[in-house]
């Protein structure tokens, strides 16, 4: 029987589900890096399934490397801009992602970032650090307030960007979306506007990214974008990196075109733009908007259960359509 190839160890839960159906796996041996790609095309030949992470790139080549038994590819994220999902169709491979489960874990991590970003939480807490000499003043640290009729603009508000909207309203934010659910009737309850991006970024003291990275949304965000948005305005991104043109983004940073910016994804993820890591009006995190204990359990076990059900005969539980 073929194996199942797994990129990387997944949760404790996740492990003890795949290992239950009582079929051969094989898991990359380093729980902190990925396998290079001659290995992983070694590893994956022959595999009836393969679960990959964002970091490996699923095309023709891998797909010829795993060989005719293999049907279905689980990839253990929402997104799946790493996968070609037309090369495996063509080969009738199943593909699946991990919708749904981890909304709110992105949703509290995008949030996290508008307030540290907006109050300056991280720069505060590097000033103290630094053994700064300090005194309580009436400018010390002052940021945009989010509660004071502050707009948040919603680029894509599927699953997670109404996540988001949801925490926004509490905090008494206007809210302006682009995107699917806009008009629905739970974005109408947060008080949702729908627009078009250009009134979103002209209108929002924050822009939050929250569409999947295709084609038509790489380098939505460009220069024009960000000399569209307020002086005085944020950008966070928790989608993909490649939504923004980094090159533009540290341009208009420079120039205060705009404010700040609070980014858990990049352009070329493991690399960071260096003049990010310098601007104190910038959050960097190392992509972890799902990193949330439960999220990463049912991200795996959901990952699992899309293998159970292909090698079973039976329908994905989430598969991603052509
Ligand atoms: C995703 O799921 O697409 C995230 O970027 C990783 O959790």
């Amino acid at each position: 029987m073929s194996h199942v190839y797994l990129s990387r160890e997944l949760t404790p839960g996740a492990m003890a589900a795949l290992r239950s159906l009582d079929l051969p796996v094989v898991v990359h041996d380093d729980p902190d890096r990925p396998p290079s790609r001659d290995r992983l095309l070694r590893d994956a030949a022959g595999a009836s399934a393969l679960i990959t992470l964002l970091t490996e790139r699923v095309d023709d080549e891998l797909l010829d490397a795993a060989g005719p038994d293999l049907r279905i590819v689980a990839n253990c994220a929402v997104g799946y801009d790493n996968v070609s999902v037309a090369a495996a169709h063509a080969r009738g491979i199943v593909v699946t992602n991990t919708p749904g489960v981890l909304d709110e874990a992105t949703a509290d991590c995008a949030f996290g970032l508008v307030l540290a970003t907006a109050r300056r939480l991280v720069e505060a807490d590097r000033f103290l650090r630094a053994g700064t000499d300090w005194i309580w003043g009436p400018q010390l640290f002052v940021g945009l307030d989010l509660s004071a009729g502050a707009t948040l603009g919603i680029v894509g508000l599927g699953r997670i960007g109404l996540a988001v909207a949801r925490r926004a309203a509490a905090f008494g934010m206007r809210i302006l979306a682009t995107g699917r659910r806009a008009a629905g009737a739970e974005a109408a309850a947060y008080g949702v506007e729908q627009v078009e991006l250009p009134r979103l970024l002209a209108e929002s003291d924050v822009v939050t990214l929250h569409c999947p990275l295709t084609p038509d949304t790489r380098h939505l965000i460009g220069p024009d974008e960000l000399a569209a948005m307020k002086p005085t305005a944020i950008l966070v991104n928790t989608a993909r990196g490649p939504i923004v043109d980094e090159s533009a983004l540290v341009d208009a940073l420079r120039r205060g075109e705009i404010a700040g910016a609070g980014l858990d994804v990049f352009e070329d993820e493991p690399r960071v733009h260096p003049a990010l890591l310098e601007m104190d009006s910038v959050v960097v995190l190392p992509h972890i908007a799902s990193a949330g204990r439960a999220t990463r359990d049912a991200m795996g076990r959901l990952a699992v259960d899309n293998v159970r059900a292909v090698l079973a005969g039976e329908p994905p539980r989430t598969p991603v359509q052509a």
